[in-house]
């Protein structure tokens, strides 16, 4: 049966994946995308998509959330809403908490006056593992840690998963989280480390790398993510929480040294080109070293795994942004 389905931050990276997503696999859906389109927002991305409408408004603006969920008749909410910049969370706290925590709460309570009285509808929040802070050589997050969030971004995305939980066990509120590792392909906004390499790469210019560059990332191709989304959404249990990661963890030097070789081989120039660009640059500020997800949970219990390897998913991003994609 066809439904209309709501995605906050559908016009940003992994929200525009998504959406593109589900309306390949849910072809007599309509989708109701709610962003604010900031500055890391491309409304290209899903410009033209049948059954796609965006409403291009404030996830902080309660009555416009309730009002879209009710008109529409919406049972499925996919919150990606977010601010998601560690670095921009350093010099601006301020617009992390308004969004991350307070945006999320005027999601929680739209839901809850909207959806009263009514069953079957569900409100996955989508979260980051950044909430369990760093690690050390061993060890990985998986859902039974407790959060120790260090950066104003980790903190709010913290606040706002309690929040959700609050909403759940409070007033029964059907929630589902996932806290997903860091994610890369198609439609990243350029300030993030992969299109960010890619483009300098391409430019010519300095690729920064932080401190030593051996902090080490879990990276997830972002279909990967956006099928463990639709799993969760149809399949994931009330109340629960999903830890979502790619069993692939990379320093940051052999990211950057992956990228160069497949830079170099796209453009035909000569293989160590690109090595040459690397600069070492002054750590961020309370950078966090490792980060390493258990997804056991969701692989057992609803059956989802990662479906790309890790070099043909790079490849595919590579080829994505070097054939002039928008961003
Ligand atoms: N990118 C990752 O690697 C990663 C990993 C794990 C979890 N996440 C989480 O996934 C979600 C999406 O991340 P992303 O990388 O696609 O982010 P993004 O920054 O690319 O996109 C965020 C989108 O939210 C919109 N937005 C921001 N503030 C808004 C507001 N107040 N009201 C309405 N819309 C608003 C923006 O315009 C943008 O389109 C976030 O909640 C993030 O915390 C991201």
């Amino acid at each position: 049966m066809s439904e209309t389905i709501l995605i906050t931050g559908g016009a940003g990276f992994i929200g525009s994946n998504l959406v593109h997503r589900w309306h390949r696999n849910h072809p007599k859906d309509r989708v109701v995308v709610l962003d604010k389109l900031t500055y890391a927002a491309d409304r290209s991305q899903i410009d033209g998509l049948e059954g796609v409408e965006l409403v291009v408004g404030d996830i902080q603006n309660l009555e416009l959330v309730r009002h879209l969920i009710e008109t529409n008749g919406i049972k499925k909410v996919f919150h990606l809403a977010a601010e998601s910049h560690v670095d921009r969370s350093i010099t601006g706290p301020g617009a992390f908490i308004q969004t991350n925590v307070v945006g999320t709460f005027s999601m929680l309570e739209a839901a809850r006056q909207a959806w009263a009285g009514q069953g079957d509808c569900r409100f996955l929040h989508i979260s980051t593992d950044e909430v369990y802070g760093s690690l050390g050589e061993t060890g990985k997050f998986h859902e039974e840690l407790a959060y120790a969030p260090n950066s104003p971004y980790s903190a709010s995305k913290a606040g706002s998963d309690h929040l959700v939980r609050a909403y759940h066990h409070t007033y029964g509120l059907n929630t589902v989280t996932t806290n997903c590792s860091n994610n890369y392909g198609p439609r990243q906004h350029p300030e993030k480390l992969i299109p960010l390499v890619i483009t300098r790469l391409v430019k010519g210019e300095a690729i920064p790398i932080y401190g030593d560059g051996l902090n080490i990332r879990d990276w997830l191709f972002v279909e990967d993510h956006c099928a463990a989304l639709e799993t969760v959404m149809l399949k994931g249990l009330a109340g629960e929480t999903y830890c979502v990661g790619g069993d692939n963890e990379r320093t940051n030097l052999e990211l950057v040294d992956l990228l160069c070789e497949l830079v170099d081989q796209h453009l035909g120039r000569p293989q160590g080109t690109g090595l040459k660009q690397k600069t070492y640059v002054q750590d961020r500020a309370g950078h966090d070293r490792r980060y390493a997800i258990d997804a056991s949970k969701i692989q057992r219990e609803l059956g989802w795994k990662v479906a790309t390897g890790f070099e043909a998913g790079l490849a595919e991003t590579v080829a994505w942004y070097l054939a002039g994609a928008k961003r």
